[in-house]
């Protein structure tokens, strides 16, 4: 299978989400990390020591942007404000991407700090579909959309959640942030066949994949990115990879954060997942 660029944008390999926690042992040890991923709202505040920090990181490795409040599925207005903010970052960062999530995050000007479902409506499709136009045309660029868990549903869905997601990626033309983990959480929550999911996604859209652990609380399981990936998702993560060939992979860990070298084992187990379905080349041609 080629490992060409996918959607016209760089093949980035294999990255991490970049943490506070880390950045002195980033600056230090350099390690063998392809990519960082920079979640957006932590550098939107001109001056200070984090973007300092980012600045000195980006020197030496490419970066994503990956933002947790547009609210794209909200009914309040676009935040024009944050939007700018956004694009002003991405001039200073020349971001491979910038991605957010397909959900919405508040209504009449609250924020709720959750990244909530949307109701998988017709009604509700236009309404993303026309404002992931809308922030594409704002921000010059495709932008990324990530499928978020969740453990509640609407009465009102009369559409799946994967052929809602796919929908939105094909009408609005934007690209798919795969989060494999949250596939599976949702899978187990709502009873569906993860499977069944990967199957109705557009394949080609999938521009980067998420990676992350979970608690189980036995009779559900909660996205708290506080564990190592389990062995289900690794496979599901294989069988995402098998489908739609290998698109820029990456572990979030966002509590209970190990050392880097930790996570740098970790996200050594996904490249051996890579190489074993697409061969050596992967990791030659991810790395260059
Ligand atoms: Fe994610």
């Amino acid at each position: 299978m080629p490992l060409t660029s996918r959607n016209g944008l760089p093949t980035l390999g294999f990255g991490l989400g970049l943490r506070p926690d880390h950045y002195l042992a980033i600056l230090e040890d350099r390690p063998r990390v392809d990519w960082f991923e920079a979640i957006t709202e932590n550098y939107l505040v001109p001056g200070g020591k984090p973007l300092d920090f980012l600045d000195r990181i980006r020197a030496d490795y490419p970066m994503v942007m990956h933002g947790v409040s547009l609210s794209i599925g909200s009914i309040d207005p676009l935040d024009l404000d944050y939007l700018a903010a956004v694009k002003a970052l991405a001039s200073r960062l020349e971001p491979a991407w910038i991605s957010d999530h397909l959900c919405w995050t508040g209504v009449q000007g609250v924020n709720l700090h959750d990244l909530l479902p949307l109701p998988y409506t017709e009604e509700a499709l236009a309404h993303v579909v026309e404002r992931v136009c809308r922030v594409q045309d704002f921000l010059g660029r495709r932008i990324l959309l990530e499928n978020v868990s969740s453990y509640v549903a609407f009465h009102d869905s009369v559409i799946t959640e994967w052929d809602f997601v796919a929908a939105v990626c094909r009408q609005a033309d934007c690209l798919l942030l795969l989060d494999v983990n949250n596939i599976h959480v949702s899978a187990f929550n709502h009873g569906f066949d993860p499977l069944d999911y990967l199957a109705a996604v557009p394949g080609e859209r999938v521009q980067q994949i998420h990676l992350a652990g979970h608690t189980d609380n036995g009779d559900h399981l909660v996205d708290t990115h506080d564990h190592p990936v389990i062995d289900p998702v690794w496979t599901l993560y294989a069988e995402a990879v098998r489908r739609f060939g290998f698109a820029s992979t990456m572990i979030e860990r966002d509590d209970r954060i190990p050392p880097l070298a930790e996570l740098v084992a970790e996200l050594d187990h996904a490249r051996a997942i890579g190489a074993a379905l697409l061969g050596d080349a992967l990791l030659g041609e991810a790395s260059a």
